[in-house]
C-alpha cells in the first residue's frame, strides 16, 4: 500500500505538515492568537471529523453526498472520454467521492485517481478503501498542502485533469487566500480543464451554528485536539479543562469563527519551542474559518480567477452548491 501513495516535500519543511512547530510559534507569538485549521487533522482529528460527518446538524456532507449521487451521469458526461487526472484536494476519507469513483468505473471512463491532503492518515486510510474496494483501479495518493498540490498540478500537462475540491473545505480560507487559492488552481491547471468545488451557502443563522456548535460536543472535542495534538506533537504541557469551544458567525462577513477560549490565566510550556505562552483568562485561540457563500459570491469568484462556470448542482434544500467551472486560458 505504500507504494500508493507519497509525502511531497515542500521547500521549507521535512514533509507534508513539517511546519506545524513554527506555525504554532507564530500563531501563538501573535496579538490575538490563531492556529491554521489545517492543524486540526491528524489521526484522530481525521476520526473526529468522520464523526462530525455523521451528526444529525451537519448537514453539508449529506447535502453533498445526495448532490453527488443525483448528478453521477450529468458530470460524467461533461468529462467525455479519454484518459484523466481526477484530483481531489483535501479528500479526508474520500467517501462521497467513492459514489463518482465506482460510477465511473462501471462506465469504463479512463482515470487516475490523485486524492491530496495534509493529513497522512487521511491518504492512508483513502488508499486503503481503494484497493478494497476497486482494486483495478490506479491510484496514487500525495500527501501535501494545498498550494504543495497545485505545485505538483501543474507539472500534469500530458492528461486532461478533473479536480474535485468537496465539503466546503474553500471556505476555511480567508477572503484573501480564496483567491490567492483559485487564481493558482487556475494556473496550475490546461486549458479546458475542469473544477467541481463544493460551497456552503447561506442560509438561516441557527442552521449555520448549530452545524459548528453540535449537542453532544462533538465539533469542540475536535477542536480541542488541536491542543493534545501540540502536547503530543511538541511537548506542550496545556491544560485542555481549561478551555472551551465557541463559535460565533458573524453574519456581515457570512463566517463561523471557531475559538477555545481559556476560562483561567495559564502559562503554557512547549517545549520543543523552548517557550511559555501566556494565555489570560477569557483569551480566545481562533482555530478555524467556515465561510458561507451566496450564489452571486461564487459567480464572482469563478470569473475573478479566470473561470467559465459550466453548471451549478444543488441538494433538494438548497442549502449546499457543487459548482462545476472550467479554466480557460
Ligand atoms: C473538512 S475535511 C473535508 C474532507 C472531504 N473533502 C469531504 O468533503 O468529506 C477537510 C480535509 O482537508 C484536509 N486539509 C485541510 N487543510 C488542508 C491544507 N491546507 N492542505 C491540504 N489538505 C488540507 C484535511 O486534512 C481534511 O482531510
Amino acid at each position: 500500500m505504500s507504494d500508493k501513495y507519497r509525502i511531497l516535500k515542500n521547500d521549507n519543511a521535512e514533509a507534508a505538515g513539517g511546519d506545524f512547530a513554527s506555525d504554532v510559534d507564530d500563531g501563538l507569538s501573535r496579538p490575538q492568537k490563531s492556529i491554521s485549521s489545517k492543524y486540526l487533522y491528524d489521526a484522530e482529528g481525521d476520526r473526529l471529523f468522520q464523526r462530525i460527518m455523521e451528526l444529525p446538524e451537519y448537514y453539508l456532507t449529506r447535502c453533498e453526498y445526495e448532490i453527488l449521487r443525483d448528478n453521477r451521469d450529468r458530470i460524467l458526461l461533461l468529462l467525455g472520454g479519454g484518459q484523466i487526472n481526477l484530483v481531489e484536494l483535501g479528500a479526508g476519507d474520500g467517501k462521497k467521492t467513492f459514489l463518482l469513483l465506482e460510477h465511473f468505473l462501471e462506465r469504463g471512463l479512463q482515470f487516475r485517481y490523485v486524492p491530496i491532503d495534509i493529513s497522512e492518515s487521511a491518504i492512508q486510510g483513502l488508499i486503503a478503501s481503494c484497493c478494497d474496494c476497486y482494486d483495478q483501479m490506479a491510484v496514487e495518493g500525495l500527501v501535501a498542502e494545498y498550494f504543495d498540490g497545485l505545485k505538483w498540478l501543474a507539472s500534469q500537462n500530458q492528461r486532461r485533469n478533473f479536480v474535485l475540491f468537496l465539503g466546503s473545505n474553500i471556505g476555511n480560507f480567508t477572503r484573501a487566500e480564496t483567491e490567492l487559492f483559485l487564481r493558482g488552481l487556475h494556473d496550475a491547471l490546461n486549458d479546458g480543464d475542469l473544477v467541481l468545488i463544493g460551497f456552503d451557502l447561506k442560509k438561516d443563522v441557527n442552521r449555520i451554528k448549530d452545524a459548528y456548535d453540535d449537542s453532544q460536543g462533538v465539533t469542540a472535542q475536535f477542536n480541542l485536539n488541536l491542543l493534545s495534538r501540540i502536547n503530543r506533537e511538541l511537548g506542550g504541557d496545556f491544560k485542555l479543562n481549561q478551555f472551551e469551544h465557541h463559535c460565533i458567525y458573524n453574519e456581515q462577513m457570512g463566517v463561523i469563527e471557531s475559538y477555545l477560549v481559556c476560562n483561567k490565566r495559564q502559562d503554557v510550556c512547549i517545549e520543543s519551542l523552548g517557550k511559555t505562552f501566556c494565555f489570560e483568562e477569557k483569551e480566545p485561540l481562533h482555530v478555524e474559518y467556515s465561510h458561507k457563500f451566496s450564489e452571486e459570491d461564487v459567480a464572482q469568484l469563478a470569473q475573478n480567477a479566470g473561470f467559465r462556470v459550466v453548471e451549478q448542482f444543488y441538494d433538494s434544500d438548497r442549502l449546499f452548491v457543487d459548482s462545476v467551472w472550467q479554466v480557460i486560458k
